[in-house]
Parts: structure tokens; C-alpha cells; sequence
């Protein structure tokens, strides 16, 4: 198939220009699932096989790479979230709400939710999607959980250590215990990545250690939940333990931006879990600065973020949290494919997976300048047609 008609296409192929690659008038050949040529349309070969497709002058992009959500839980938290607007704050023990009717749902109304939030995700552009655990937190539930992830994602995260569930509220190293030992025993092969909510009211840095070694010891992949509440020690540990991501980071200080950037952490940033919880911006600009590399992801979840948009994520990363519009749409695409340790999305460069989508603009900042805009027009994962 032949994509034509691009008015501006972002490769984040660096070798079209750093760091969006952006090529004008340009066409995209694709093979299969994957990516064969990009290009000007001018220079396009010769005779490429089956359907042309053309934009008719609109920008075309990477699909979106979403590195952080929680979407398997079943229940609703619309009284918390009004309250929460009434002046009542955010506290993690909200979680266990969700943890509660998650473990008396059964796994059809749990598949049925997580399909229509994916659905939900892909008509806004996602064609990537990590997907966690964590409302489940025994070991059945935290497998069941996982087991739906793998179902709906391409990326599986094992969140165990999301809170303290209440049954265990007395001896919170009790259940570090659990999720160390048997919860991982059994959820282990089900999940590439471990994460831990590092934070008050959650786990403290040498709980968070603990799980987060045990993970590494069976060769899955960290993440962190940190410094979303307060100036708290998830930055530094995701740093000491290598993580791959460290999310959230609205309390940060200079010296944890150093080093996240000295051990390579992607800063994975959640603007709608900012906006949603009236908790401050955190600081893109001074991430970047610092030689940080961001991702900016949705965090869907029942809590603290129930979006599954990126193009609004990154319309608040660009207005509210001093990313360039450029900046923004890489950390959305390519930024999110590198927390995940991916070089097969995020990107349009031959080879790749064929995700490409099209938005109603003639330029990607139309992503921050056209807020809650529904731009997405197009949407192709993996070769298909699958949107527009
Ligand atoms: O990423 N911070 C921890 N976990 C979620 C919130 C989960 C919830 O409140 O249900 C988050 O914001
Ligand atoms: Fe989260």
C-alpha cells in the first residue's frame, strides 16, 4: 500500500532532520505490517503493489506509543473525582475502592471494559499500549488482571505493589512478602515490566527496593510510580535500580533530574493525573533541560486520569508543562517507545511496524493548537486500515 498525499509527515527518523524527521509532500510504502520506503511522493519507487491512500494534504504521524495505563478495573469513581472538585485531595487509599470491585467483577465485564478503553485508545490515535495491573493485589487477582493486560496490550506491566490492600493494612511487609514471593512466582511470566507506587501512602524506597530487585531477579523489566505526591524517593531509586521509566514526577528537584538523566530514565509525564487531581504541572521544560529523556503517556485509570487521549496529553504537555509542540508529539510517539525499550514503534523508519496515523491539520502542532479537538482521521496499526 501507497500513503500519499502527505502534506507533513513526522518520521522521528533523525536522519530526515533531527528530531522529528519531518519530510513535506511525502508518501509512505507499506509491506505486510511494515514500513518499506518513507520519503518526498516524488521520489517514491516505481509500482508499489495493492491500494494508494491519500491524505490529501494532511500531516500524518507515528501512531501514538501510551507507556502508562491502568486499564483493567471494573467500578466507577465519579463521586471521588467531584469530591475531589469540592476540595477533598487525592489520597492513594482511593485505590482500594477500585480494588474492590475489580476482585468481585468477573473477567468478562473485566475484558469487555479493557477492549473498549483500547477501542476508546485507538480512535484517539494509540496504537501502542502499555497495560498494568495493580487493583487486583492477590495473587489470583493480580494474574486474572494480567492475563486480560496481555489480552488488550502490547505491553505487560505487573503493578502488585500498587497499595497496601486493607486485609493486609496491619503488616504492610507481610505483603511486601507476597508480592516478593508467590505474587511473583505466579505473575512473573505473565508481565515483561514491574512497577511500584513509591509515594505516601503507598510503598516507601526500601519496600519499593525490595520488589523492584526481586522483579529484576527474574529478568522483567522497572518501572516506578514516583514523586506524584510529594518530594518523595521514587526518582532516586528508579536511578540506583536502572529503571527503564520513572512516571508522574510532579515533585521534583534538581538534584533527581540528574539523576534520572545521569542513569538514562526515561521521565514518563501524565498531564491529565496533574490536571485531574488539581496537583501542580510538573516541570517538562527543566526535565529537557537537564538532558532528561520525556515520554508523555495517559495513565488512564478510574482515579486520577480517566482519559485514554493522547492528542489532549499532548495539547497540556505543550500549553501547561512548557514542552514545543515538536518536543511534545516526539515524547508521545518515540519518547513512549523508549521507556518501553522499543525500536519497532514510535517511529516511521523502514522496518518498523506499519502505524501511521493522520490528523485533520496540515501540521503536528495542530496536536496542541487545536485542543480537545477530535483531529484523528486516520488510523493504520500494523498495516490495516483501522480508522477513517
Ligand atoms: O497512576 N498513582 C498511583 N496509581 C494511579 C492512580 C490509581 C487510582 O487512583 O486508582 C496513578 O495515578
Ligand atoms: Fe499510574
Amino acid at each position: 500500500m501507497l500513503v500519499e498525499g502527505i502534506g507533513e509527515l513526522v518520521t522521528n527518523d533523525p536522519s530526515h532532520g533531527p528530531p522529528l524527521g519531518i519530510v513535506h509532500d511525502a508518501a509512505v510504502a507499506i509491506d505486510g505490517d511494515r514500513i518499506v520506503w518513507t520519503g518526498p511522493r516524488a521520489r517514491a519507487p516505481e509500482g508499489i503493489p495493492g491500494p494508494a491512500l491519500d491524505l490529501d494534504g494532511r500531516a500524518a504521524l507515528p501512531g501514538f506509543v501510551d507507556a502508562h495505563t491502568h486499564l483493567v478495573f471494573a467500578g466507577d469513581r465519579t463521586e471521588e473525582f467531584d469530591a475531589r472538585m469540592r476540595g477533598v485531595p487525592y489520597e492513594a487509599g482511593g485505590i482500594r475502592a477500585t480494588v474492590d470491585a475489580t476482585r468481585a467483577a468477573p473477567d468478562e465485564a473485566l475484558v469487555q471494559g479493557a477492549h473498549r478503553l483500547a477501542g476508546e485508545a485507538l480512535r484517539s490515535g494509540t496504537t501502542t499500549l502499555e497495560v498494568k495491573s495493580g487493583y487486583g493485589l492477590t495473587v489470583e487477582d493480580e494474574a486474572r488482571l494480567l492475563t486480560i493486560a496481555g489480552a488488550v496490550g502490547d505491553e505487560v506491566t505487573f503493578l502488585g505493589a500498587h497499595v497496601v490492600p486493607v486485609e493486609c493494612a496491619d503488616d504492610p511487609d507481610g505483603y511486601v512478602d507476597l508480592v516478593c514471593g508467590a505474587m511473583l512466582d505466579r505473575c512473573a511470566p505473565l508481565a515483561g515490566w514491574c512497577d511500584v507506587f513509591c509515594d505516601r501512602g503507598a510503598f516507601d524506597a526500601a519496600q519499593a527496593r525490595r520488589v523492584l530487585t526481586a522483579a529484576r531477579d527474574r529478568g522483567m523489566g522497572l518501572r516506578v510510580h514516583a514523586n506524584q505526591l510529594e518530594h518523595g524517593p521514587g526518582a532516586q531509586l528508579a536511578a540506583e535500580l536502572n529503571a527503564a521509566s520513572a512516571d508522574h514526577l510532579t515533585y521534583l528537584r534538581s538534584e533527581d533530574r540528574e539523576a534520572l538523566a545521569a542513569a538514562n530514565v526515561v521521565a514518563t509525564l501524565l498531564p491529565v493525573a496533574d490536571l485531574s487531581t488539581r496537583s501542580p504541572w510538573p516541570d517538562a521544560r527543566a526535565l529537557l533541560d537537564a538532558g532528561v529523556t520525556v515520554a508523555l503517556a495517559t495513565d488512564c485509570n478510574p482515579g486520577t486520569s480517566f482519559t485514554t487521549s493522547m492528542p489532549i496529553v499532548v495539547a497540556l504537555a505543550v500549553t501547561a508543562m512548557g514542552m514545543t509542540p515538536h518536543e511534545a508529539v516526539w515524547s508521545a510517539t518515540a519518547g513512549g517507545a523508549t521507556s518501553l525499550r522499543r525500536t519497532d514503534v514510535g517511529r516511521l523508519t523502514v522496518g518498523a511496524r506499519a502505524d501511521l496515523i493522520a490528523i485533520d491539520g496540515p501540521s503536528c502542532v495542530h496536536l496542541a493548537y487545536r485542543p480537545g479537538v477530535p483531529l484523528i482521521r486516520t488510523v493504520i496499526r500494523g498495516g490495516e486500515v483501522v480508522v477513517g
